[in-house]
């Protein structure tokens, strides 16, 4: 079929839920990818944080077909020697002791919320299962964790919603200690949120978070969907903060682009679930967890966190610059390559021009760029970006110009 033909069955075909950008992506390479009319873009967003490795990984590509050949799937009736691997691998580089395999970042943290209500119930003897989650906060899709996304616009006309969340404010410490009651289980937050706008959080905030989940016997939960697997130059963001949870959730960039979630947490907290109490078909089948063995293995090996932490510290700097030089635009902020800059205008149009030109951004709301590109970026092609945005500045700003002088 050809690209118009293939947009045209996709609109027709595809539920309304998304709205696609009218170009066909077929194939990539490192931070590229060509769309099927031969058109090359540098992809600054890698999938929404998912490529780590960029596209077609030579160790990845390898680490999948070998696997395939081998085994795709068994049911978690069975060990593989890819998840066992895997899951002793995460509890190695990470505060946790035992790991539970999703398929996405919704289900890693539907087992989470799921594993602290047990945990209260059955271990403590406690009645508590209220989660605080944080207004403007994103968590996923799934009716828990659509509820746990502190955004009344992903509520609406799902209600009525699951019981037992409240919504606190991001980087308020007084906020939360105001929610806590004798049914408080835990605290559930997004070291960076990223959905809601690229807004880091504070790290005195961060440390006061700890003490009053320990000081009140709360759970604390990091949702590292988005901010792990090496996007703030650390492995985990909680390391960059050195504030350790007591469970935390991976997907995006942990199969390097097979779909894979993760919910971690320590001994103690695990002992919530025994065998029956979940469990997933596809969780942590041979196929991913290959994949994010490998991903796994080439962030180590090719040192991408210490690349990532270099030219996210050069692209934020530059973003900043752009800051400083355009009216229009507001804010550059971020960790690592999980950058976003903020608009008084519309990132739509941003948007569609930068694709125009061979760059692909993503805007998050009305008024948001996001920039998370793959791990392995290089230097030269953040600057091409750059360059890129650069251009399409300058037009906004001469078009700004040339309408306030006939204004
Ligand atoms: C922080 C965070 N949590 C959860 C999710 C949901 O992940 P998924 O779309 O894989 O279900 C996302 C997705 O953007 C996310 O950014």
């Amino acid at each position: 079929m050809q690209s118009d033909q293939l947009i045209q069955v996709g609109r027709a075909r595809l539920t309304h839920n998304y709205s696609q950008l009218p170009i066909v992506l077929s194939h990539g390479e490192g931070c590229y990818v060509w769309d099927s009319d031969g058109n090359r873009y540098l992809d600054m967003f890698s999938g929404i944080a998912v490529n780590a490795l960029g596209h077609n990984h030579p160790r990845l590509v390898q680490a999948v077909s070998q696997q395939a050949r081998k085994l795709l799937h068994v049911s978690n009736i069975f060990f593989s020697e890819p998840q066992v691997r895997l899951a002793a691998m995460l509890a190695e580089l990470s505060f946790a002791d035992r790991v539970f395999f999703a398929n996405s970042g919704a289900e890693a943290n539907e087992a989470a919320l799921k594993l602290v209500r047990r945990y209260m119930r059955e271990v403590r003897r406690e009645d508590r299962f209220e989660v605080i989650t944080m207004l403007h906060s994103f968590h996923g899709r799934t009716m828990a964790t659509v509820t746990a996304t502190g955004q009344e616009k992903y509520h609406k006309g799902f209600e009525p919603l699951v019981p037992g969340f409240k919504y606190a404010k991001f980087n308020d410490i007084s906020s939360i200690k105001a929610l806590i009651g004798p049914q408080t289980a835990a605290v559930m937050i997004e070291p960076v949120q990223g959905e809601g706008g690229v807004w880091p959080a504070d790290p005195t905030f961060m440390r006061e978070l700890r003490q009053l989940c320990d000081e009140k016997g709360l759970l604390l939960v990091f949702d590292e969907v988005q901010t792990g697997i090496g996007r703030c130059g650390t492995m985990f963001a909680y390391q960059h903060y050195d504030v350790v949870p007591d469970l935390m959730t991976l997907a995006k960039g942990l199969g390097g682009g097979v779909p894979i979630g993760a919910m971690l947490c320590r001994e103690a907290v695990s002992k919530g679930f025994v065998p029956g109490s979940h469990a997933s078909t596809f969780g942590g089948n041979p196929l991913a967890c290959q994949a994010a063995l490998a991903t796994l293995e080439t962030i180590q090996s090719e040192e991408l966190l210490t690349n990532c932490e270099v030219i996210g510290r050069y692209l934020l700097s530059q973003l900043s610059d752009l800051a400083n030089k355009y009216d229009f635009v507001v804010e550059a902020r971020g960790i690592g390559l999980l950058l976003g800059l903020e608009l008084s205008c519309e990132a739509k149009p941003v948007v569609e021009a930068c694709m125009k030109r061979g760059v692909l951004l993503n805007a998050i709301g009305s008024h948001v760029l996001r920039f998370a590109p793959s791990l392995i970026i290089q230097k030269g092609q953040a600057r091409a970006a750059l360059q890129v945005l650069t251009q399409v500045f300058d037009e906004i700003a001469s078009k700004t110009e040339a309408q306030a002088a006939t204004g």
